[in-house]
């Protein structure tokens, strides 16, 4: 099976979670295991833009964009500025992994209003391109083999009082391990901000009787 890279601690869930929280200046300390886990290194600061807002309005996409049948995806810069949003605020940011045998449980939250808004917001968004099928990031080969197979994942959130808490599930074993992996892309998207979103993520390999 393949192992998760993150710190891991464990939660009172009563489940292998593995969980990140960035307080400023604070370095995480590996501490009970559940899984094998290589250390996180504290991040550089993170360049802190301007805050841009998600809502709309703020302009078409540039390029990268490109929906299902190739046409331009309105919402693609709104998606990036929330990306971006996010990545420079990652050390405000707190997640938690369940693993379940069928994909993945996460809560992902902030102390601060603002960034938990823009977490809440960039689920809903995520949510309705894995319904709708409507690919982002397709640069990277793992956010394209996610959307590849977007039909198959089922997800389910709901706003937590400081974020969102995610169930992403599928029946597909193949699939089980891509929302496995993207969620620990995501945790590292937390860590490493805008320099994790230019590299691009390996594809799991397909389940041995698949
Ligand atoms: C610090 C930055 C980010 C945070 C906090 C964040 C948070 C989340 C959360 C909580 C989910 C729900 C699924 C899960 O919990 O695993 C999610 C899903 C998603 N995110 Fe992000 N994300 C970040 C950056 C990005 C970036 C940079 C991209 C793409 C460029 C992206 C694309 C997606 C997509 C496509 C999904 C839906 C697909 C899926 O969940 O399998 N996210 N994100």
């Amino acid at each position: 099976m393949r192992t998760l890279s993150a710190v891991v601690v464990t939660l009172a869930l009563g489940a292998p979670v593995l969980s990140q929280t960035h307080q400023p200046g604070q370095l995480e300390a590996p501490q009970a295991q559940q899984t094998a886990a290589s250390s996180v290194q504290a991040p550089p600061a993170q360049p802190q833009g301007p805050p841009q807002g998600p809502g709309p309005g703020s302009g078409m996409g540039h390029g990268m964009g490109h929906g299902k049948g190739g046409a331009m995806d309105a919402q693609h810069q709104a998606d990036m500025e929330l990306f971006h949003y996010l990545g420079d605020h990652g050390r405000e940011i707190t997640r938690a992994i369940k693993v379940l045998p069928d994909g993945v449980e996460t809560v992902t939250e902030s102390d601060n209003p603002e960034v938990a808004s823009r977490i809440q917001a960039h689920v809903l968004s995520m949510a309705a391109r894995v319904k709708e099928q409507r690919p982002i990031h397709r640069r990277d080969p793992l956010f394209a083999e996610v959307f590849a197979h977007a039909d198959k994942i089922e997800m389910r959130h709901e706003n937590t009082p400081k974020g969102v808490k995610v169930v992403e599930t599928s029946g597909d074993p193949y699939v089980v391990r891509l929302i496995q992996a993207h969620a620990e892309v995501v945790s590292l998207f937390i860590t490493h901000g805008r320099q994790e979103m230019m590299k691009n993520h390996e594809v799991p390999a397909r389940p041995a009787a698949q």
